[in-house]
């Protein structure tokens, strides 16, 4: 029994066998397994056991935890299509040992840690091409989102962050298809989910510009205030990039704050396929970027870039007198919204180091072909349709063989029947009400070859429905 840790008798065992769960997961993530694992009946049980008061065994525990993981969904699945992934690189799961082993206080001074916490955020706006580097890492792009919004709020009305709106009315502009941690911040702002404006979108599924431009003047003209566009860089459903140089124009010509939701897309903005869509980027106010999503590493990562670090400390400094400020520095808890958080930059900071930002742009640059893959075959067999072109790497299209009615809910099965068979994860979606099958390819294990598979097993299915 060690002193310092008298509940675990032997540390190094455990962890020895923590070595090998993990070595045979990342090997069973190599390739696409047959079927999903399912629990035996005695772990189910166990899973409905009381809380125990005596010690467990640590062996047990550590083998029944695994095989409960085993037997849930995982992004790091080659085969895994649905919603938005990653890959679980290892480099970010060791990252995210380390960092749970120290344990950093992140809110106060963590000394040396700042400089990494820095080095992470300068190395990310190096990534994708935008000129500043002060900003935060957070637990999601819910809460990047909302930090932005929470700073232009501050920025558009201010006192709001101390006196209310006082009867002011404010408005943010977006896409139809903007995400809905967007609606979900402005209503946590306390403006309302009134005052979200989702605009209509273009041929390629983009805002358009002069909607939010005219919507911004006829606020203006009732006494509202524009609080912040949110232009989205890689919508959640199709992968649309709204047209960012043009959000800018209008952005400047109404002094209003320019936020970023790249929570999925930004990753590709120095990619050679995806950087003209990115035009306009370094004029935004505040970008997000969820490095748990297209960077690959184990949830949760997401980074929140500003232009004005002014801005965050006017949103979020403050002083108590349990966490004194040394002189006029600022502690890190000043300029985000979580005060106990992970250190997660270390996850992001270890896969840039280790991989380089050259290969996670080509790992990048292959899902954004496998995606371009995918539609040109399915474009080209009659018994599917796709219903947009890839921008980036989410795709979205029906099965629509020869005589079957009512294809929503064909697909809606289709889905069901995927996922039931295991080979390929994917989820129903629906574009503009039209039920369809999507598929977002963002992890790095993914092979050119597999894209085909995946292919198969759809036809193999769908034909099967259709008997
Ligand atoms: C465009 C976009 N923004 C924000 C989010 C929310 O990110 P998170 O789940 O990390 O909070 C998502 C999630 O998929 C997203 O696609």
């Amino acid at each position: 029994m060690t002193a310092d840790d008298p509940a675990l008798p032997d540390r190094e065992a455990l962890l020895a066998l923590a070595v090998r769960e993990i070595t045979a997961a990342w090997a069973s993530f190599d390739r696409p397994r047959p079927k999903e694992a399912v629990l035996d009946e005695a772990l189910l049980q166990r899973l409905l056991d009381p809380l125990p008061e005596a010690p467990g065994d640590p062996a047990e525990a550590m083998h029944d935890a695994a095989r409960v993981l085993d037997a849930s969904i995982s992004p790091a699945r080659p085969l895994y299509l649905a919603y938005i992934g990653s890959t679980g690189l290892a480099t970010g799961a060791m990252a995210s040992a380390l960092a749970s082993t120290y344990d950093v206080n992140l809110a106060a001074d963590a000394a040396a840690g700042e400089f990494l916490d820095g080095q992470a955020l300068r190395w990310t706006a190096d990534f994708v091409g935008y000129p500043h580097a002060d900003g935060a890492f957070t637990s999601g792009g819910q809460v990047s989102n909302l930090t932005a919004l929470v700073a232009a709020r501050e920025q558009a009305l201010p006192g709001a962050r101390e006196r209310g709106l006082e009867g002011r009315r404010g408005a943010v502009y977006c896409s139809r298809e903007a995400h809905h941690s967007v609606t979900r911040a402005v209503e946590i702002t306390g403006l309302g989910t009134a005052s979200v404006r989702a605009l209509e979108i273009d041929g390629d599924r983009r805002v358009r510009p002069e909607l939010v431009d005219a919507a911004i003047a006829a606020d203006r003209a009732e006494g509202i205030t524009p609080v912040a566009i949110v232009a989205t860089a890689g919508t959640t459903l199709t992968g649309s990039v709204d047209p960012l140089a043009a959000l800018a124009d209008v952005a400047e010509r109404h002094g209003v704050w320019l936020h970023v939701d790249g929570a999925y897309g930004l990753p590709a903005a120095r990619t050679v396929a995806g950087a003209p869509l990115f035009a306009g980027l370094e004029r935004a106010d505040s970008v997000t970027l969820d490095a748990h999503k297209w960077l690959g590493v184990p949830k949760s990562c997401s980074v929140l870039l500003v232009r004005d670090d002014g801005a965050l400390q006017a949103s979020f400094g403050h002083r108590e007198t349990y966490m004194l400020h040394r002189g006029d520095a600022h502690n890190p808890v000043d300029r985000t919204l979580e005060y106990s958080r992970p250190f997660n930059s270390l996850k992001l900071w270890m896969a840039l180091r280790v991989h380089g930002g050259a290969a996670l742009r080509a790992w990048i640059e292959r899902s954004m072909r496998h995606a371009r893959r995918l539609a040109d075959v399915l474009d080209a067999d009659p018994a599917f349709e796709i219903l947009h072109r890839p921008q980036l790497s989410a795709l979205c299209f029906r099965h629509r063989p020869d005589g079957v009615p009512g294809l929503d809910e064909h697909n809606r099965r289709l889905a069901q029947a995927i996922q039931a068979d295991g080979r390929v994860y994917l989820a129903p979606a629906a574009v503009d009400g039209r039920v369809c099958l999507r598929v977002c390819f963002v992890n790095f294990r993914t092979t050119d070859e597999q894209v085909d598979d995946v292919v198969a097993v759809i036809r193999e299915l769908g034909d099967r429905l259709t008997m």
